[in-house]
């Protein structure tokens, strides 16, 4: 099992470049079975989900070659529908292939992709949608199986702005004659490049960033080469290092615009945030200040994928923060590691109160999700002696080599093997 080994104190400073986001790779990979032939994506993210998600691709028919950061999609071979169940399970957004699926080939198999770490992550609002196009569902024993001979353009109400629901609708609406209408649909940036994809491959997608979406189906789509939007989930994180560290932290190709939230939690604590075009400058205080409280709410709320990033901050900082996770109901599980690295935090239900400590110290931990082993690595920056992260498979799922960033900024963080027993091969820490 590998795991990162930490030695906290080092002040992070220098500048980052940021891959494609793995949020927008991931449906544009989905998008990719829709037109004829070859598709590229540039920037590619080098994370086990994407490679997953290729995993996927193959299996219904596709070939997909990864190569440095280019990750390349020949469909013209698709001609399965039904997703193996272990894909299914072994990454959530799968479910995202059932809009293109049936976009394509009018029927689809999907197991249910189950929940994961941080919440139950049922799948209602798409089937709901995928209903209203006229798709007939009939839900058997854990497996869905989708019957789309008599789709049509349709109008969708979502109860909740569903990032992933108003993804699988929009690629499924692609290639339907007719209009088909989305309200309170989610706005995220990664909508908006979902979005400009279908839009560039030949399609007529309007109102992304909107709560209004306006698919007017077409007869084809045409394979295109495509760069995604930066991570800003990643530029989020590497805020938060800058900011827990007092370090000064330019990350070069970033959307400033996308970040409005994260930027005003961290102005709020102490930091100085210089923006210039598509790069931004993180300058941080020696101490950072609580903030008041923070919400997680759907874009341009406060993003949940940066929450526990902004608790590891809130650890240190002078004052009392209070942090609602709104979005996800388990979403709190790094928690209880940070207090064992010394943080005063109480939770009741989906908030957590988090009373600044002067200092954490450094103790073997382990990721329980994604951003929440994030948070873990960012306190084991600041805190006092060595830091042990486990489980960092999860880390891997949404960032490449993560302490090769961290390093390349100054921080003295290594990938190492743990073994089973309670102790670690500690490798020297090369210079
Ligand atoms: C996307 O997940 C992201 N993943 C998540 O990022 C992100 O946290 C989330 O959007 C919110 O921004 C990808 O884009 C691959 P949702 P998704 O559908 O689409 C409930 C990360 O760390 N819901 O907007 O699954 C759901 O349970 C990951 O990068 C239903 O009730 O998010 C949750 O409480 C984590 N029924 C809320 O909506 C449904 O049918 C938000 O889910 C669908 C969702």
């Amino acid at each position: 099992m590998e795991g990162f080994r930490v030695l906290g104190g080092e002040i992070l400073e220098g500048q980052v470049r940021l891959d494609g986001a793995k949020n927008a790779v991931l449906p544009i990979l989905a998008a990719s079975l829709l037109p004829e032939g070859e598709t590229v994506i540039r920037d590619c993210p080098d994370i086990r989900d994407v490679h997953a998600m290729a995993g996927i691709l193959k299996t219904l028919g596709c070939d997909c070659f990864w190569r440095r950061g280019v990750m390349r999609i020949q469909n013209s071979g698709l001609k399965h529908w039904e997703m193996p169940d272990g894909l299914s399970k072994q990454i959530r957004s799968s479910i995202f292939l059932l809009g293109p699926i049936l976009g394509r080939l009018r029927r689809a198999t999907v197991t249910y992709p189950g929940g994961c770490e941080i919440g139950l992550r049922p799948i209602d609002l798409h089937l709901k949608g995928l209903r209203a196009l006229g798709v007939q569902i009939v839900d058997e024993g854990g497996a869905i199986y989708c019957d789309g001979s008599k789709m049509h353009a349709g109008d969708v109400y979502f109860d909740y702005p569903s990032v992933g629901a108003t993804e699988n609708v929009m690629m499924a609406a692609a290639l339907l004659p007719g209009v088909t209408t989305i309200h309170n649909a989610a706005r995220e940036p990664e909508i908006e490049d979902l979005q400009q994809f279908i839009n560039r491959m030949g399609g007529r997608v309007h109102g992304a960033g909107t709560q209004l979406i306006e698919i007017e189906g077409v007869q084809a789509l045409h394979g295109i080469d495509y760069a995604p939007i930066p991570d800003r989930i990643v530029a989020g994180t590497l805020m938060c290092a800058a900011a827990v560290t007092g370090g000064r932290v330019e990350i070069c190709n970033v959307h400033p615009w996308d970040l409005i939230p994260v930027m005003d939690k961290l102005k709020e604590m102490g930091c100085r945030i210089a923006e210039e075009g598509e790069a931004l400058t993180v300058d941080a205080p020696e101490r950072l200040r609580a903030f008041s409280i923070l919400q997680t709410q759907p874009h341009p709320g406060f993003p949940t994928d940066m929450q526990a990033q902004m608790l590891a901050a809130a650890c240190l900082a002078r004052g009392t923060s209070v942090i609602v996770e709104n979005v996800f109901e388990n979403r709190l599980s790094h928690v209880a590691d940070l207090c064992r690295m010394g943080a005063d935090i109480r939770v009741s239900g989906r908030t957590a109160v988090v009373q600044g400590v002067e200092a954490l110290r450094g103790q073997r931990v382990t990721a329980r999700d994604l951003r929440g082993g994030a948070a873990l690595v960012l306190a084991g920056l600041a805190a006092e002696g060595e830091t042990v992260v486990e489980n960092i498979g999860l880390i891997d799922r949404g960032y490449a080599r993560l302490e090769e960033m961290l390093s390349g900024l100054g921080a003295r963080i290594q990938r190492i093997q743990l073994t089973t027993e309670e102790h670690h091969v500690s490798a020297a820490f090369t210079p």
